[in-house]
């Protein structure tokens, strides 16, 4: 079954090469994914009925935590959506810009309230979540009353 947002997410896949943008053309695939999670359209959906959001806490292009969060998109029921977020291009959060956030963290917080339910998939970093991880939640719960 082909539902309306899956071809959107195709549509929008295909031109961010999987989510996985490189960091020349960010600014501009950051937009697209504003637009892909703005659009009043997303949530006419036939059939899929849950979104998922997920994200690696690894940033190595042969990580472990990547593979099987790919490997998640493909053991999905027909009923759920599973789409991915790179934290590649997430910046050190600072509290001065957290009411005006730089564009991708816009769009992770985008990404984040439309999904209905959230899939980490991390390693373990001397004891603790990595960095990059903390760092992408920490902008994500900011600012307080408009955190995501
Ligand atoms: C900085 C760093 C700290 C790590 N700390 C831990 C740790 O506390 N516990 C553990 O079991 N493995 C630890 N590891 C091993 C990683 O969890 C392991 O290499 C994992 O495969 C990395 O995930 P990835 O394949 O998705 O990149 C650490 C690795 C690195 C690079």
């Amino acid at each position: 079954m082909v539902t309306m947002t899956q071809t959107i997410t195709n549509e929008v896949g295909a031109a961010l090469g999987g989510w996985a943008p490189e960091q020349a053309a960010q600014e501009e695939e950051a937009q697209d994914v504003l637009a892909y999670v703005s659009h009043p359209g997303r949530s006419i959906v036939m059939g899929a009925s849950i979104k998922i959001l997920g994200f690696a806490g690894s940033l190595r292009k042969q990580s472990y935590n990547r593979l099987a969060l790919r490997a998640a998109t493909r053991l999905l029921p027909p009923e759920a959506q599973l789409d991915t977020f790179e934290l590649d291009n997430i910046p050190p959060f600072n509290q001065d810009d957290e009411r005006e956030p730089p564009l991708t963290v816009r769009a992770f917080k985008a990404a984040i309230e439309a999904a209905a339910a959230i899939l980490i998939v991390t390693p373990e970093y001397n004891y603790s979540v990595p960095g990059v991880l903390k760092n992408a939640i920490d902008w994500a719960s900011r600012p307080y009353g408009d955190n995501a």
